[in-house]
Parts: C-alpha cells; structure tokens; sequence
C-alpha cells in the first residue's frame, strides 16, 4: 500500500489507536461493481455473495428487497409501471475478514449515467458474463469506463450449466476484442448438463459440484488432479479435453501477477454457474486475495492516501425522492480518506461552506440505518438538501478536491418543450436543478435564437425521469422532441479547432453547459465517415471534467 501522507493527526489523545484502527478497517475493504448486461445473472450472483457473506439467510431476499420496494416507494411511479429497478445502491457484507462493499448498477437496459458515475466510485470491477452469449453491448460500453480509469477487472463467465460456448472462444474474444490479457483462475470440466466442477489452475486442485437445492450452497468436493477417485468421479473424455486446454493455456497465456491486474492490463477468469452455486465461492475467495484495497486517489493537492489522519470524500451519485414520507434528496458519499464519524463538521470544497453531516445512512438495499463511523472504500448516504452535486468533494484539514465525474457520451437526445408560457420561471428552475444533480446532460442549439434546451441521456429512462421530476416536483408538464441522433463527440480543441475545417457535414453542432463544441452524429457511420474525412479534428467520447466553473444555466 502507499505511504501515509505527510498530515500529522489532530485527533489527540486516543488518535494513535484511531488511525490503527482506521489502517486494519482499509486494509480490510474490497470495493466492487458488476458489471454486465442485462439477463447475465447480477442478481442472482450477488444474491450467492450476500448468502455467504450471512447478510441474507435466503435466496430470494434480493428480488423480494426489489418487490419490497415497488410497493413503499413513489421513486418512481416509473418502476412500478416498468417493473425495474432504476437507483444504484451499496451493499456491505463481512465474508471471513474482509468487509465487502459491493455498488450495485441499475440492470435494466435503458441503464443511465449513474451506472457509469458508479465505476468512478469503485475500486474493482467484476465483469458478468453469460457463457452463451460472451461480450454484450452493455458490458462492452461500461468496460470502456473501467478502461479509462483502468480498474482491476475480474471475469465471472456464467451459466456454465447451460450449453454455452467455448471456453477457449469466450477468453480469446475478451483478448481480441477488449485487448486485455486473460488468466483463467478455474478453468471449467465440461459445460452444459455435464459440468462438472473446475480445475483451479494456482493450486492444480480440482474442485467439483454438487448441485444444491435451489438457493442452498452446492458441496464442493476438493482433490488434487492426481487422486485416483477422479476417474470414478468425472468422465475421462471431460478431463482431458480440460487438461489439454489448460496445456494450451499454461504454454500461451501471460503470467497471473498482482501488478498486472491492479493496472487493469489482465482480467483473472473463472467459470462458474451463480443460480446452481457453482464457482461462486471460489470466485470470492481468489478475488479478496487478488482485488485492490482502497488506494490513494488523485485530488488538487496530489494523490490522497487512504490513510490520511483527515476525512475526505466525493459524491458520485444524487438520488431524489428515495423515501416518499420524507421527500428526501440523499447524495452517496464515497469515502477516500480519514474516518468518517457522525456530526462531523466537513468543509464542502466548491462552496468553501463548513456543514455538520448529522444525518448520515449506511444503505443496505433500500433499506438505511444511521451511520456512525465510516472508512475509505465505504459509501454513505448524506442527507442533501440541495447542497451537493455530482463529484462534490468534503473533506476536513488541508484543502483537497478530488478529480470530478466526468461527462459520458450520452445517446438520446430530445428537445425540451416548455407548451406553458407562464411556467417558465418553475421550467427553469428544474432544468437548472436536474442538471445539477446530474440527471441529464443538457445541451444548447448554436442558434441563440433556439432556447429550448436539449436533454441528452445515456438511457431514455433518463428523460422519463426528468419529465415526470419537472412534473411532480416543479409543477411543469413538459413536452419532448427526439432529435434523431444517437452518437456525441466532444471536440477536444475547442470552437477554433471546430471552425478550422470549414463546414462540416451530417452531423450537427451544438454547445454543452460549460460551452464546450459537442457534435452529434445520426449514427455510427456519419461519425467515421467525418473522422475518415477530418483526421485532424480530435474528438472525445467522454468530456475531461471542468473545475472552477459555473455551467450556463437555462
Ligand atoms: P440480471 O440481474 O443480470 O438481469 O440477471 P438475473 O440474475 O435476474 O438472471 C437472469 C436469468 O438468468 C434468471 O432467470 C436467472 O435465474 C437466470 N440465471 C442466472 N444465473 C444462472 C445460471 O448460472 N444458470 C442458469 N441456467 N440460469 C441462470 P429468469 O427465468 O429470468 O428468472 P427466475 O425465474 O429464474 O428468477
């Protein structure tokens, strides 16, 4: 782990124990999101993890939570009617020493921005697979948001009880098409109606399964891939297919080295099948081993180690409405520093305002308790009562703000129509205040003489969102107007590297809230077309992050 930074520690007598006991709660956390398409099982593995971390007695408890919530909460009217889970949440578990937290991503497939917003506050990611079907558009889009912070990347290739592919095929698409090194950690004996276990490769142990009843923790069966029960135990034909494959391996692959995953060059891989319990325990014990703990994070005053005496943090997600009685706003905290402690006083790093954090809530699920020590690579929910936006530092001593959340091309775009002349102070105020919060992205035509605003999301849940908030919450009915787009590039030397090449075609121009050339494409092929035509013309897909100033409001 990195050396301690150089603040020394306010906190008296007693501190010496505080900051031991702050460095055994660090070296104790693994942080991790899932990261998958739809349909791929994140449920049901993250079920699997919460049964043996105890957090859950019962399989089932996970979708029951979800049912649970459709009925108690009014965020939103929208997930009744879709029958989908729309809010990011965090989930902490103990499995032996270690203290889980696991950021859960929304799965429905008109996923938002805070799916990627949610990367930004992780650590590791584990990548979900299904064996069938390999790399999915989704998995493929939040894989590029791990690869731009290059966090360590597990692989957990699914539903091996089912017919899949090949497992050598699976690993070789990851390689090709991700361009990232693989190192199967297991390697699986058969698939389908005959899998029978795996082989894990560190230990040259095989391990096989014994279906457990639905939602019970199958039996696993361990012995070395000498010992003669095998033979009795596992077809020949399988074996050997699995031992030839992992002679493949063993002669091809990259070396398995703890570097080589924490900087996202290598993705340890492991077969497995979640709903029948197979691997999964496994999987969770090599990832606790390899995955990174919580580490120093670049800020404005250098890298911030987690075992800073002093408190630190970001927002990376605004939630409204979670809790109809309290019409409340929470903003997700993720912890980097220091050791957070309730009734704090914390000095919040855009406003320079000092705020008491009283009402902190640990999250499990949508259920919430009252926090009252938290440490870095936790989550805690703030209460916000408009205070905070998205990538927002907090911190106590020295001044520190973290890097911010940057902007992600967004997909959807649609004009937002105001039909009520006289509402336009409550649209305005909702606009300003649902951009802030990081709901949508708003762009502005290049035309002043067009002022209606364009919504641009990643998913078109986003728009439904901010449609049915301007309703209920600023009294606004509102009106949409797709635009036809579906591809954004921020262009990366500004207005004079936009207006150097002249006029530019199928694409059309428009400014981002910090006034920053955006152009948007119908489709993929405008975009390569325009590349092909204007190599000089750089373009960004996702937008850096601006510090030290104010967006244009509406
Ligand atoms: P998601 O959160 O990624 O969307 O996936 P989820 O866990 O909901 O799983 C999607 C479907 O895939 C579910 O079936 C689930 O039971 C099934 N599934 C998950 N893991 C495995 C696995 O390892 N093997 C097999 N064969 N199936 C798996 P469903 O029919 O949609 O729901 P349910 O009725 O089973 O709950």
């Amino acid at each position: 782990m990195a050396s301690r930074s150089g603040e020394t520690s306010t906190t008296g007598p007693g501190g010496e124990a505080l900051e031991q006991e702050q460095a055994a709660a660090v070296a104790r956390r693994r942080n991790f999101a899932i990261i998958s398409h739809p349909d791929a099982g994140k449920t049901t593995l993250t079920e699997k993890l919460l049964l043996y971390g105890g957090a859950i007695q019962q399989a089932g408890a996970v979708r029951a939570r979800g049912e649970q919530r459709r009925v108690t909460s009014d965020w939103m009217e929208l997930e009744k009617q879709r029958g989908i889970s729309i809010t990011s949440t965090v989930l902490q578990f103990d499995y032996g020493a270690h203290t889980i937290n696991l950021l859960d991503t929304p799965g429905h497939q008109d996923f938002s921005e805070d799916t990627y917003r949610t990367l930004a506050a992780a650590d590791n990611a584990v990548m979900l697979e299904d064996a069938a079907k390999g790399l999915e558009p989704q998995t493929r889009k939040l894989f590029e948001v791990c690869r731009l912070r290059r966090i360590p990347l597990f692989t957990f290739v699914n539903k091996m009880d089912r017919p899949g592919r090949e497992p050598l095929a699976l690993v070789d698409e990851i390689e090709q098409e991700l361009g990232l090194l693989c190192w199967p950690v297991n390697w699986p004996i058969g698939s389908g109606d005959r899998f029978r276990g795996v082989i894990d490769r560190r230990r040259r142990q095989v391990i096989l399964f014994q279906r457990g009843e639905r939602g019970r923790q199958a039996q696993e069966l361990k012995m070395t891939i000498e010992d003669p029960r095998l033979g009795e135990l596992v077809e020949e034909d399988l074996l050997q297919q699995a031992l030839e494959e992992l002679e493949l391996l063993d002669g091809a692959g990259a070396d398995l080295t703890l570097e080589a995953i924490h900087q996202g060059d290598l993705t340890p891989v492991f077969f497995g099948s979640a709903m029948t319990d197979f691997g999964v325990h496994p999987f969770l014990k090599a990832f606790l081993d390899l995955a990174l703990p919580p580490m120093a994070r670049t800020s404005s005053a250098g890298r911030i180690d987690p075992l800073r005496s002093r408190f630190s943090g970001f927002v990376f997600k605004l939630q409204a409405n979670m809790d109809p009685r309290h019409r409340d706003r929470v903003a997700f905290l993720r912890v980097c520093s220091g050791t957070f402690e309730r009734d704090m006083v914390v000095h919040h790093a855009r406003s320079g305002k000092a705020i008491r954090l009283s009402r902190p809530q640990k999250l499990f699920g949508q259920d919430r308790s009252v926090v009252d020590r938290a440490y870095p690579g936790d989550v805690i929910g703030l209460n916000n009562p408009g205070v905070f936006a998205i990538g927002d530092t907090l911190y106590q001593g020295r001044k520190v703000e973290y890097e911010g959340i940057p902007c992600f091309s967004p997909e959807i775009f649609s004009w937002l129509h105001n039909p009520n002349p006289s509402a336009f102070k409550g649209f305005r105020k909702g606009v300003n205040a649902l951009r802030e919060e990081g709901a949508v992205q708003i762009l502005y035509d290049t035309d002043p003489g067009k002022r209606n605003p364009i919504l641009a999301a990643v998913g078109q849940l986003q728009l439904e969102v901010v449609q049915h908030r301007l309703e209920h919450d600023y009294g606004v009915p509102t009106r949409l107007e797709p635009l036809g787009f579906t591809t954004a590039r921020w262009v990366t030397g500004g207005w004079p590297a936009l207006e150097a090449p002249g006029r530019l075609f199928n694409c059309k121009a428009v400014r981002d809230s910090w006034n920053r050339p955006v152009l948007l494409f119908k489709n993929s092929w405008n975009l390569q077309q325009l590349q092909g035509d204007h190599p000089e013309l750089e373009l960004a897909a996702v937008a850096p992050v601006v510090s030290g100033i104010e967006p244009i409001a509406l």
